[in-house]
């Protein structure tokens, strides 16, 4: 389906997101057809540009990050506007009514206008108001949808407050608040798997299930962003969104159906189960670390505290990992081991279901663990491991893996993350956007973390390129478990 006719406006638009994922993205949807000839993009941002240096900017952003080229680029680069604004100064939205009121007349866009808020949070609960001030939040003409990127807040006071400022002018089914992570194909995949097959689903809860795992390791560092990440850690730039959502994903009930209200209820209700940490809990089941210099494939890399940007005296996490329960009828009782951070070995997401082992090995004295992995990025698939018979004499039994690619699918061709959510706001789709409920129930189970963190939780060190601290092996090793060390590539096919 393609996206409804709309003229986008994207605030922050001389930022970074902007060229290298906003601007791709329509790009790209633009390019396989699914957004009409009747769309405009109008960038604004404090710098004195204009039409003609926006579209240059973009299309060098294009040529750059897509290897765009040709008529294509051209006809693209056409839709795209830009209005300076000085956007802390309500006053100033004044010029954008008369721009925006024009690409509605000249691409017949019937007043609908999706606002992207692409810009420092700080900008977060004054753009609406901004709008507000000058009539752009009412649907009396077209609808009026506005995107806010991650960070929702800062804790649960800050998110708290900017939910209320942000509903004094836009209504709840206006807002689209996006988490990349939902856009994933393979985050999606979750709900499909789960919930298109009888077989995993009656296996799906306490009685089956011994632990999961969930991992988001990068093995970049901060890069040129220590400024941002020091006032955000692993906590809150990772584990807060994006991995409570895949959390939410792995652990939800089926909803009736698949759209934006019953999947959101789902995700919210499993959400406001998550057991609530106690100091004693943080004690026994939380690990923090921060990278520190080390030589990897020969070359020296810098420990956190030597990137640009951060304090030398910083005691931000770059790595945690936890242990927590989700108290319901399905889940009691069952750990999830979640953990995230940057400089670790490689790039992986995934989730990894580990299944009881037989109540009696029969075959060996220890029967092979049965898991369900599900790689979330890069070489997205799923691996399903269990036990065979090793060749030859005897009953011994080794495990085994049955291994699904995406890449081996004909013809792949998936949207990005933000292909898709862009798409999606475009055609009024809330499902893969975080409700307000949800989001305050991720700072409700964070907000202790945080505390803890702040009054007493220590930060140890571990060597870039290995997988966080020694302490995170103790916290798994307590059940008699290890992490999985997972590879950047699922294991080849047996
Ligand atoms: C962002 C974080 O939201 O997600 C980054 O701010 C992180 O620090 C990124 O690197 C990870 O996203 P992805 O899609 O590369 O896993």
């Amino acid at each position: 389906m393609k996206a409804e006719n709309n003229c986008i406006v994207i605030f922050g638009a001389s930022g970074d997101l902007t060229h290298r994922k906003l601007i791709p993205a329509l790009y790209n949807l633009y390019k396989i057809g699914r957004l009409t000839e009747n769309f405009s993009v109008l960038g604004v941002a404090r710098s004195e540009l204009n039409d003609e240096t926006f579209r240059e900017k973009m299309r060098q952003a294009l040529i750059k990050h897509e290897k765009a080229n040709g008529d294509m680029l051209e006809k693209f680069c056409s839709h795209l506007y830009y209005q300076a604004v000085n956007t802390s100064d309500a006053r100033d939205y004044g010029k954008l009514v008369p721009r925006i009121d024009e690409l509605h007349d000249k691409y017949q866009t019937c007043g609908n206008t999706l606002y992207y808020m692409s810009t420092p949070p700080s900008l977060y609960g004054v753009i609406p108001e901004c709008l507000a001030a000058h009539g752009l939040n009412t649907e009396e003409y077209g609808w009026k949808r506005i995107i806010v990127e991650k960070p929702f807040g800062y804790d649960l006071k800050t998110a708290h407050a900017l939910d209320i400022q942000i509903h004094r002018f836009f209504e709840e089914h206006q807002i689209y608040r996006i988490d990349h992570y939902l856009g994933k194909e393979t985050v999606q995949n979750l709900l499909v798997l789960r919930f298109s097959n009888g077989l995993f689903e009656p296996l799906w809860n306490r009685n089956y299930i011994e632990y999961v795992e969930i991992t988001g390791a990068e093995s970049i560092g901060v890069e040129d962003r220590g400024g941002y990440y020091d006032g955000s850690g692993a906590m809150r730039d990772m584990f807060q969104n994006h991995l409570l959502q895949v959390l939410a994903m792995v652990a939800m009930e089926p909803p009736a159906i698949i759209n934006a209200n019953s999947m959101r209820d789902e995700v919210a209700k499993v959400l406001h189960c998550l057991h609530p940490l106690t100091q004693e809990d943080l004690k026994n089941n939380l690990v923090l670390g921060q990278y520190v210099k080390a030589e990897i494939n020969g070359e020296t890399v810098a420990g956190y505290l030597q990137e640009k940007g951060v304090p030398e005296d910083s005691n931000t996490e770059t790595y945690m990992a936890l242990r927590c329960e989700i108290d319901n009828w399905r889940w009691a009782g069952v750990p999830f081991y979640v953990r995230t951070g940057k400089r670790l070995p490689v790039r992986v997401t995934e989730v990894v279901i580990h299944f009881k082992t037989t109540p009696h090995p029969v075959f060996s004295k220890s029967a092979p663990e049965n898991k369900l992995i599900i790689r979330i990025q890069p070489d997205e698939g799923i691996s399903m491991r269990f036990g065979l018979k090793k060749p030859g004499a005897g009953f011994e039994s080794k495990e085994v893996s049955m291994d699904f690619r995406y890449a081996d699918l004909a013809s792949p061709s998936l949207l990005t993350a933000y292909e898709r959510l862009l798409l999606d706001a475009m055609k009024g789709d809330a499902t893969l956007f975080a409700r307000t409920d949800a989001v305050h129930a991720c700072w409700k189970f964070v907000q202790p973390i945080l505390d803890y963190k702040a009054e007493r939780g220590r930060v140890y060190e571990y060597e870039a390129g290995t997988w966080g601290p020694t302490e995170a092996d103790k916290l798994i090793a307590k059940a008699g478990r290890v992490w999985r060390k997972p590879s950047g590539a699922m294991k080849k096919k047996v």
